[in-house]
């Protein structure tokens, strides 16, 4: 019998993130951003697929996080891009226990790229 390995880590306490901030991180040598779309916390690769904006700079808006330097937009919870769905970044599992905020260091799924950007 194998049993599955708790990985998560805390990386904030509630309190710190109010509604639409942005929260750079470092993982596991991963760098991250942890952020919260209305009472709900999300964690993503920190640097955005198009040339590597920081989207710690960004914003959280209308379900995503858009990039500071040309706009693009990510969904808040898949990584998916707007405008090109099957072009994502790499997100990390997060939950909340008592008042801190903790993330898997193992991305859910890896940062990718469709088809011609
Ligand atoms: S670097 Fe992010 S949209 Fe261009």
């Amino acid at each position: 019998m194998t049993t599955a390995v708790d990985r998560f880590v805390t990386v904030a306490q509630i309190g710190q993130l109010a509604p639409g901030d942005i929260l750079a991180i470092e993982v596991a040598g991963r760098a991250i951003v942890l952020y919260r779309d209305g009472d709900h916390y999300f964690a993503a690769q920190r640097r955005c697929l198009h040339q590597g904006g920081d989207l710690a700079d960004g914003i959280v808006s209308r379900g995503h996080l858009v990039c500071p330097v040309h706009g693009w937009r990510f969904h808040v919870a898949t990584g998916a891009l707007a405008a090109s769905p099957e072009t994502c970044l790499a997100t990390y599992a997060v939950r909340v226990t008592g008042t801190e905020i903790q993330i898997d260091p193992t991305p859910v799924h890896a940062a990718g790229r469709g088809g011609p950007l």
